[in-house]
């Protein structure tokens, strides 16, 4: 008898993969978030299935069904995302971080609804922790960057400093490429140098040939 999903070219790979926005309280009521939609994310996760792989999708609030076949968690913090991504990279084969993290949360949220005053409202922010420039081991390390300018500078030095073996840049001043959207403008960049700049293409299509680029990795 054939075990659904785990038949195929991936099979017996542990892939861990992330995905949507993470949310910060600011009090019992309001959080800072994020224009991710998850889609991307949600899009390799179903094609990894596809291809026999083991799946674990943490995922952030995303107004998505859960993809058939794939072991997920939702969190909702930048800390919650690190926290479950540290357990699941354990025997991973490799981690592609598509999730947008908030790089900063609210420093104490307030435990009671916070009472609107005549005047301003600060609220201080702390820096979350950078979640794939800390999860290091034994397996394949994929980032995203969205980034409105100096796209090959910035995508190429994230790759360095989080030790990634690939990096999917994506040029959000393109009006096809925003955030939400169901198509991506990306471009591959790997860690000997080659560059590979694709078309504008569904997230699926995306999804395939990400993980064709992948699995030469594996
Ligand atoms: N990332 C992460 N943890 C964070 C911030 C980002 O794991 N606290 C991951 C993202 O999921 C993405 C990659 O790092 O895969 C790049 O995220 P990006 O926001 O583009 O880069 P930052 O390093 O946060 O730099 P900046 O926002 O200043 O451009
Ligand atoms: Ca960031």
């Amino acid at each position: 008898t054939q075990v659904l999903g785990k038949n195929g070219p991936l099979a017996g790979k542990k892939l861990v993969i992330s995905a949507g926005g993470t949310r910060e309280p600011v009090d019992p009521v309001r959080y800072l978030g994020n224009r991710s939609s998850g889609k991307m994310g949600y899009a390799l996760a179903e094609e990894a299935v596809r291809r026999g792989a083991s799946v674990r999708l943490v995922s952030g609030a995303v107004d998505k069904p859960a993809p058939f076949g794939v072991d997920i968690k939702y969190t909702e913090t930048a800390m919650e995302m690190f926290i479950s991504l540290r357990e699941a990279v354990k025997g991973a084969d490799a981690l592609i971080m598509t999730a947008a993290v908030a790089d900063y949360r609210p420093e104490k949220p307030a435990a009671d609804k916070i009472k609107k005053g005549d005047g301003e409202l600060d609220l201080h922010l702390v820096a979350n922790p950078d979640i794939l420039a800390s999860l290091q081991g034994d397996f394949v390390k994929v980032g995203f960057a969205a980034e409105s300018r100096d796209l090959m500078i910035n995508a190429v030095k994230k790759m360095a400093d989080k030790n990634l073996d690939i990096i999917a840049a994506n040029d959000i001043s393109q009006p096809d490429s925003t955030f939400g959207s169901d198509t991506t403008r990306l471009t591959l960049f790997f860690k000997n140098g080659r560059i590979e700049e694709m078309p504008l293409m569904s997230k699926q299509e995306a999804a395939v040939r990400l993980l064709d680029e992948l699995s030469a990795l594996l």
